[in-house]
């Protein structure tokens, strides 16, 4: 039985994980590469460290009603939605409270987690980490792998002919922190996720011109709904579940679309979503911006001169000073070694997106690298106790030779059904190391038939 369980990453995953390994009685030690807890929810002020983190703007876009751990509710006197400096906080209060700091080693990077040579009896690890220069080696009865679904930027440059010559500024959103340093410019955003529609608001009140180029649109929600509940509480609802699993799909679509529109028309405004595509982001400011003419909505870029930007619809934009990339992430795990390192970022090969299906013992959990329709600290936590209990025998998950049989049968149906390449969700979820958010947080209102079976396909 695990005693021992090595983690890696003190975010909100490694956070669930440490609580669950003491709630099991387990032994945790978690090795963050940063100096603080929080992963990407701690602010800085620069992102020289090229990890990850919030912008200073940034708000949460699942309500506080809908997102605290289980036995760890926010304080009476937090907003619905808070800032992410609050939210940082809250995962503070929630670390010191259960007395998990004592358990962590910062500035400890892992550089590597092998198997030792006895692992098919024992299911035990190295771990090789690294402090200010020094490493150390140790071995773990487990280890539960919480470094994060947006670990490196995707920035497609190979996908926009001409770039290379184009002399503006150019960069990932991943180094975006606030609205300093664009006042006065033509700044193009490239990608309508999340982070794409919140850069292109707030530089709109600063930059002479924002343009915001989208390939596929996006639905756009308010983080109020009807009577001004935050819109989670308002849609997930069991009868609202029900609902879309009776209705046929085509008619459900027309009413969910019907719905979206109410507020404006997504054509109107440029927003209009690609057929088949189910992306939905939350901002409250973005339809009026383009309503006031400070966003400006852009198809996708055909190609780049060295001052200008010529769209697939034939539209030139002269004089663009900077670029923004906000297209996303990726993720990774550099530290295992192969097979399992690739067969890590393909989440089908993961048994319930947690337990690699190659592993003779299920003695390695990745926590975290999941997609869900409402917030991440309830879907980590339940990972982490299942993951725990799994490692002290608690819970038994299938054989690997059944597991790997599952997921290459799903793998190939998917293939079959032309489900690769990108594009909607179930494309981008079975895409290898994909950090696709398209439905992550709210993705619940246009659960169909449909995406309910490329769910199925994916978990
Ligand atoms: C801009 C942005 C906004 C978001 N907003 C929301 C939101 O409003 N609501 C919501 O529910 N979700 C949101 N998310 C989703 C987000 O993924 C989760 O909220 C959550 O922060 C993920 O936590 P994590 O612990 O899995 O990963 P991370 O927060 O990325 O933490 C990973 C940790 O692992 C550490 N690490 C990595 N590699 C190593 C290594 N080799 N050795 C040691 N340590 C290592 C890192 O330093 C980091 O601290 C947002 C995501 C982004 C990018
Ligand atoms: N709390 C908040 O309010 C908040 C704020 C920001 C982010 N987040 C979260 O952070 C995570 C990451 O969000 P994100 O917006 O950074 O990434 P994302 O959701 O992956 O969106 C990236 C977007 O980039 C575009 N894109 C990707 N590849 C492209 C290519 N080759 N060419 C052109 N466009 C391309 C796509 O938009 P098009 O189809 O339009 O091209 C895609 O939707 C998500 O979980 C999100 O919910 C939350």
């Amino acid at each position: 039985m695990a005693r021992r369980v090595a983690v890696i990453g003190a975010g909100v995953s490694g956070l669930s994980s440490i609580k669950c390994c003491l709630d099991e009685d387990l032994e945790p030690t978690c090795f963050e590469r940063s100096n603080d807890i929080g992963g990407l929810w701690k602010f800085t002020e620069t992102s020289k460290d090229g990890m990850t983190r919030v912008y200073k703007s940034l708000v949460t876009n699942v309500c506080k009603e809908m997102s605290c751990y289980s036995d760890f509710p926010f304080q009476e006197d937090y907003p619905n939605f808070m800032n992410q400096g609050k939210f940082w906080y809250y995962l503070q209060e929630f670390a010191e409270h259960f007395d998990l700091l004592k358990y962590i080693r910062f500035r400890t990077t892992v550089c590597s987690v092998t198997k030792r040579p006895d692992f098919s009896e024992t299911g035990q690890w190295d771990v090789v980490t690294e402090t200010e220069g020094k490493q150390e080696r140790a071995v773990f009865d487990a280890v539960m792998v919480c470094t994060g679904h947006f670990m490196n930027p995707h920035l497609p440059l190979e996908s926009f002919p001409g770039i290379h010559n184009f002399t503006g500024q150019i960069l990932h959103s991943q180094e975006y922190r606030s609205p300093e340093g664009f006042q006065g410019k033509r700044v193009l955003v490239i990608g309508l996720g999340n982070t794409g529609g919140d850069v292109a608001v707030e530089l709109s009140r600063t930059a002479a011109q924002v343009l915001l180029s989208t390939r596929t649109g996006a639905w756009v929600i308010c983080r109020s709904s009807e009577w001004g509940y935050p819109y989670n509480m308002v849609v997930t609802r069991r009868c609202l579940n029900f609902i879309a699993q009776v209705l046929p799909s085509c008619v459900l679509n027309w009413i969910q679309e019907k719905k979206m529109n109410k507020r404006f028309n997504h054509e109107h405004y440029g927003l209009s979503i690609t057929k088949g595509a189910r992306k939905i982001i939350v901002n409250d400011e973005l339809p009026t911006c383009i309503l006031c003419g400070t966003v400006t909505m852009k198809a996708n870029v055909k190609e780049f001169t060295e001052t200008s930007a010529v769209f697939e619809d034939g539209t030139v934009e002269e004089n663009i000073d900077t670029v923004i990339f906000a297209t996303g992430y990726t993720f990774s795990f550099p530290f295992l070694e192969e097979p399992l390192k690739s067969l890590c970022t393909k989440k089908i090969f993961l048994y319930k997106q947690v337990f690699p299906s190659n592993l003779e013992r299920a003695t390695l959990a990745i926590i975290g690298i999941i997609s869900l329709k409402g917030s991440i600290l309830a879907g980590t936590e339940l990972q982490a106790r299942w993951a725990t209990r799994v490692f002290k025998g608690l819970c038994k998950i299938p054989p690997t030779q059944k597991l790997m049989a599952e997921a290459t049968k799903k793998e190939q149906l998917i293939k079959r059904n032309g489900q690769h390449g990108g594009g909607t969700e179930g494309e981008r979820e079975s895409q290898e190391g994909s950090a696709s958010s398209m439905d992550p947080d709210l993705g619940l209102y246009l659960t169909t038939p449909a995406k309910i079976k490329s769910q199925h396909l994916t978990n």
